[in-house]
C-alpha cells in the first residue's frame, strides 16, 4: 500500500440554502478543494462521490456523472462513482478514494460529499432518514433516527447515571465551537438553560440534542504522498483507515449503548496507523444526537465505557481540553447534510492540522481522528490523519 495524503479541501456553508441548487453546491465545494489542492482537471484520475438519498432529497439519482459533470469534468470522461452508506457515505467516499489511491490504481482522486435535504418538507425529510433503518423493524413501527438515538439514550442513562444535563452539556460545547465556525448552520452560542428546556423531540432528546436538516457539499483531493509535494505546500497524511459494520437494527445489538461498528473501525484505523486513543489530539465525531457523541467518545476508547457524560462536564472535550471534540461545531452545530458529512470531517482534520483553524484551532495539534456513522450504527468509517 502506498501513502496517501490530503492535499486540497473544499466546503460550502451549511444550512438552508434555498437559493442554491444541488449541482451549485458541489461544483463550489468542488472548485475550492481543486484550486486549494493545485492540480488542474488533467491530473484527477478518478471521482468519488458520497449521497445518501438525492433521488427522495431532490428526485436525482445517478449522481457520479452529474457531479462529475457540474465540476466540468464531463469532457474527460473521468470514472466516477457514486458511494452510499446512509449516512456515513461521505466517509465511505474518502475511503473509496484513499483505497484506490493506496493500491496504485489512482494517483490523484477527488471526493465530493453532498445532500440538499430542505427541499422536501420535514414529515418526508425524517421519512427519508429513516430509511437507513431496518423498514421491517424499526421504521415500519414508526421508528425514526431521533426516536432510535433516544432508546440509546435512555439506556445508557439508565445503566451508567448519564443525565440529561451532560447531554445538554455537549450541544452548549458544540454550539459554542459552530459560533467560530464561518460555514456552520447555527453561529450561535446557547446556555445550558436553554438546550435543557428546549422542546422535546424524543424524551429524554430536545431540539437542542437533535442535529439539524441541512444543504451542504464538501470536497477533498486526494493523492499519493511521493506526488503531494509536486503540488501542495502542506499535505497532510491519512495513516489510518477503518471501516466496520454491525446489525441494521438497534435492538439485535449485544448491548445498545455501545456502536459496535466504531469499536471495530477504529481499532483497525489505530492499528493501521500504529497509534492509540492517548496519541489523538482531536477528534471529528459523528454527534448527529448528543448522545451520539458521548457513546463515540466511549468506543473511540478517548475515555471509560459510561464515562463519556461527565468526561464532557469536567470539560476534557472543549476546544482547550485533553482531547477537543468536534471542534467545527460537529454536525449539531456545523450541520449535517448526511451525505456531505463524513467529507466534511475530514475538511475540518486536515484544517486543524494545517494551522487554519483560526478561532477554534487547537493548539499543536499534530493527529487528528474523524468518526462518521450510518444509521444507528451499522456502518462505521474511521480515518486517522498526521501532520507533515
Ligand atoms: N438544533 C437547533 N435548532 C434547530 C434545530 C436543531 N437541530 N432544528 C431546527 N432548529 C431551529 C430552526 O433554526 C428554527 O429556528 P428559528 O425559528 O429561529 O428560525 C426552529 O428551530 C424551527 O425549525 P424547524 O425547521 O421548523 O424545526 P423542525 O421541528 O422541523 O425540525 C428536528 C427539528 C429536530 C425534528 C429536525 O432538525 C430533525 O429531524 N433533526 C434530526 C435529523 C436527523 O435525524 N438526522 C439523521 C441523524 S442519524
Amino acid at each position: 500500500m502506498r501513502e496517501v495524503a490530503v492535499i486540497g479541501i473544499g466546503l460550502t456553508k451549511f444550512g438552508e440554502l434555498w437559493e442554491r441548487s444541488f449541482r451549485d453546491l458541489v461544483a463550489e465545494a468542488g472548485a475550492k478543494a481543486i484550486i486549494d489542492s493545485g492540480v488542474s482537471g488533467k491530473d484527477i484520475d478518478a471521482m468519488y462521490v458520497g449521497s445518501m438519498s438525492s433521488g427522495r432529497f431532490v428526485g436525482q439519482e445517478h449522481v457520479g456523472a452529474l457531479v462529475a459533470d457540474a465540476s466540468g469534468f464531463s469532457h474527460i470522461h473521468i470514472p466516477s462513482t457514486r458511494v452510499e452508506g446512509a449516512c456515513a457515505s461521505g466517509g465511505l467516499a474518502i475511503r473509496q478514494g484513499y483505497l484506490s489511491v493506496a493500491s496504485g490504481a489512482n494517483d490523484v482522486v477527488i471526493i465530493g460529499g453532498i445532500e440538499k435535504m430542505n427541499d422536501v418538507g420535514g414529515g418526508f425529510a425524517t421519512d427519508t432518514l429513516a430509511t437507513a433503518a431496518d423498514q421491517e423493524w424499526e421504521a415500519f413501527f414508526g421508528a425514526t433516527f431521533p426516536g432510535l438515538y433516544a432508546m440509546i439514550a435512555t439506556r445508557h442513562m439508565h445503566q451508567y447515571k448519564t443525565t440529561k444535563k451532560h447531554l445538554a452539556q455537549v450541544a452548549v460545547k458544540n454550539h459554542y465551537n459552530g459560533a467560530r465556525n464561518p460555514h456552520a448552520q447555527y453561529r450561535r452560542e446557547i446556555t445550558l438553560e436553554q438546550a435543557m428546556n428546549a422542546t422535546t423531540v424524543a424524551e429524554p432528546l430536545g431540539l437542542m440534542d437533535c442535529s439539524p436538516v441541512s444543504d451542504g457539499a464538501a470536497a477533498v483531493v486526494l493523492c499519493s504522498l511521493d506526488k503531494a509535494k509536486k503540488f501542495a505546500e502542506k499535505p497532510v497524511k491519512i495513516i489510518g483507515s477503518g471501516q466496520a459494520s454491525d446489525t441494521l437494527a438497534l435492538h439485535a445489538r449485544r448491548d445498545i449503548t455501545t456502536l459496535d461498528a466504531t469499536v471495530f473501525a477504529g481499532k483497525r484505523a489505530y492499528k493501521q496507523a500504529n497509534k492509540k486513543p492517548k496519541d489523538i489530539d482531536f477528534a471529528e465525531v459523528h454527534d448527529c444526537f448528543t448522545i451520539a457523541e458521548i457513546c463515540a467518545i466511549e468506543d473511540l476508547g478517548f475515555v471509560k465505557k459510561g464515562e463519556g457524560g461527565f468526561a464532557v462536564e469536567k470539560k476534557i472535550t472543549t476546544l482547550d481540553g485533553e482531547i477537543p471534540v468536534n471542534t467545527s461545531g460537529g454536525l449539531k452545530a456545523k450541520g449535517h447534510p448526511v451525505g456531505a458529512t463524513g467529507v466534511a470531517q475530514i475538511v475540518e482534520a486536515t484544517m486543524q492540522l494545517r494551522g487554519e483553524a483560526e478561532k477554534r484551532q487547537v493548539k499543536d495539534a499534530r493527529v487528528g481522528l474523524t468518526h462518521n456513522v450510518g444509521g444507528s450504527g451499522a456502518t462505521c468509517v474511521v480515518h486517522i490523519l498526521e501532520a507533515i
